[in-house]
């Protein structure tokens, strides 16, 4: 069922989703080759806590940090570790979900660390585009099924995987509701967008296949099952009477 948001529950989005860019504006000159991702992962919750949040992720299906840091081939899901250093050449996906009033506001980002190839940056910023093709089919009378096609209509030709076992999510009190964003090729018709939806649009990019491997020694990374490099970004997005607006901007 997906639930349609009042005015005062998109009031409290707004700010959920503010203090989630804000969070990783804050976070972003700390990237730098040297420092773990547990340090990330702490400098990241004390914020959030000053804030008067909490971090949705601590404790969510047992998930023990509160945030998530993937770093090169881990699509996703990347549990914080003092051993998870930051390298010259790494890109590391931060992905941060703060609950403010009862509210989420779920964002994330590819960081590039110093020097990368430049096919690469090129996934990282297609990466992104992506996500903001997706953004632009979001207002009414589109379909769920428009966000994911026309992603796929720009990615697939460059020769990439869009991963399928992880999709957008609709987005509220809750931190995973209906509907379900695919980012991939949909073949039917899906929800019908409607003012007051609210959902995220987060396509995870692999630089080979599609395919990933769910780690079974801590039950949550997410890995390429080629290994080969992985990407992705992440908004909050409200569906206006007009079209979109994007609340995981500071
Ligand atoms: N923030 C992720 C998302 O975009 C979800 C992380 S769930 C966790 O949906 F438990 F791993 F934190
Ligand atoms: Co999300
Ligand atoms: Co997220």
């Amino acid at each position: 069922m997906i639930y349609i948001k009042n005015r005062t529950e998109i009031e409290k989005m707004r700010a959920a989703g503010r203090l989630a860019a804000n969070l990783l504006l804050y976070i972003e000159p700390f990237i730098k080759p040297g420092i773990n991702t547990l340090e990330i992962n702490d400098l990241c919750h004390e914020y959030t806590l000053k804030h008067g949040a909490k971090s949705a992720p601590l404790n969510y299906k047992g998930y023990p940090k509160a945030i998530c840091t993937s770093i090169n081939q881990v699509v996703c899901h990347g549990i914080p570790k003092k051993e998870d250093v930051v390298r010259e050449g790494d890109i590391i996906n931060v992905d941060v979900t703060p609950i403010l009033d009862g509210y989420h506001g779920d964002t994330s980002k590819t960081f590039i660390v110093g020097e990368i190839p430049p096919d690469v940056r090129q996934l990282v910023e297609d990466t992104e585009k992506a996500m903001w093709i997706g953004i632009e089919q979001v207002k009414p009378g589109n379909r769920v099924n428009d966000i994911s096609n026309a992603i796929d209509d720009f990615l697939t030709p460059k020769g990439y995987g869009i991963v399928r076992d992880l999709m957008g999510h609709g987005i509220g009190r809750n931190f995973h509701e209906d509907p379900q964003i695919p980012h991939f090729r949909q073949n039917r018709t899906l929800a019908k967008l409607e003012p007051g939806m609210i959902f995220t649009i987060e396509p995870m990019v692999n630089m080979g296949t599609y395919e990933v491997s769910f780690s079974r020694k801590d039950k949550w990374t997410v890995t390429t099952r080629d290994n080969k490099l992985s990407a992705q970004f992440e908004h909050t997005v409200l569906v206006t009477q007009t079209g979109y607006e994007v609340l995981t901007l500071p």
